[in-house]
């Protein structure tokens, strides 16, 4: 096949949600989906309020106030898409939490919550989805994992499993959706300068900088651009992949 001579716009026509993206990483990835030429949905918490209008004001984009852990959170979004915009393209599990603890003092609580912003519901959102026909033939599904599920990291057991666990979603959901022309991948980030990591105590911070061998935090760019290329056509064969955007390990 011949390629074609040009990218611009790659998403031109397409609908993308982001969740999470009232700041950081989510923000980013609506800000680099709406330069490639999609209608975005930008998805938060309705504490977020006023960042998420101002990321939806920034991208052109249109603001939805959604906590993902809510059970009817995909027959929301499904609707609102579907009303506005015909359906769903593209779908990006970016809200994600951590609640960091060493394992003698992880209780229920933090354990569950975790698992259920970062794992359970971006599972069950993309089940809903696709159960109500609201996720398009074609479609795009990302899941952001984190390094912290592959290589683990200290007081993060219930972080580190909902990130692994969306490693073997991943993989299990691919064929699955194959059925119906649906990508699912996933990044994986190393340390990326955002406000998440800012609350991290410095030596811990600096200790995640030296776990890339580039000896430096990434950008929220970086991990958005990298989905941003699952989203567009330069992945059409490409699904049940995980993709670290981050150095080698160096410790
Ligand atoms: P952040 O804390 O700056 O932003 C996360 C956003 O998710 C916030 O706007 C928050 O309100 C939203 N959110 C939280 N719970 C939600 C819920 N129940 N429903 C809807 N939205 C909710 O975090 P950051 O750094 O931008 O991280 C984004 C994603 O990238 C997360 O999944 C995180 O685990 C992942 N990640 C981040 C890394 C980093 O170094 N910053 C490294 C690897 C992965």
């Amino acid at each position: 096949a011949t390629p074609p001579t040009s990218w611009d716009r790659p998403l031109e026509g397409k609908v993308a949600v982001v969740t999470g993206a009232a700041r950081g990483i989510g923000a980013t990835i609506a800000e680099v989906f709406a330069r490639d030429g999609a209608t975005v949905i930008v998805a938060d918490i309705p504490a977020a309020g006023e960042a998420l209008s101002q990321t939806a004001n920034k991208v052109g984009g249109t603001a939805l106030a959604l906590d993902v852990t809510s059970p009817d959170a995909a027959a929301k979004l499904a609707e609102f898409a579907t009303e506005r915009f015909g359906g769903i393209d593209i779908v990006v599990h970016n809200a994600g939490i951590t609640r960091d603890k060493l394992l003698a003092n992880m209780d229920e609580g933090r354990w569950n919550s975790v698992l259920n912003v970062n794992l359970a519901a971006p599972h069950r959102i993309t089940e809903g989805l696709v159960a109500r026909g609201a996720l398009k033939d074609g479609g795009r599904v990302i899941d952001v994992s984190s390094i912290a599920g592959i290589a683990g990291n200290r007081g993060q057991t219930n972080y580190g499993t909902s990130k692994a666990g969306v490693i073997g979603m991943v993989n299990a959901e691919a064929p699955k959706l194959a059925e119906k022309g649906i990508t699912i991948n996933a990044v994986a980030p190393g340390f990326i300068e955002t406000a998440m990591t800012a609350a991290i105590p410095l030596a811990t911070r600096e200790a995640g900088r030296l776990m890339s061998s580039l000896l430096q935090g990434g950008q929220t760019v970086d991990v958005a651009e990298t989905i941003a290329y699952f989203a567009g056509p330069a992945s059409n064969a490409v699904t049940g992949n995980v993709v670290r955007v981050c150095g080698q390990s160096l410790i």
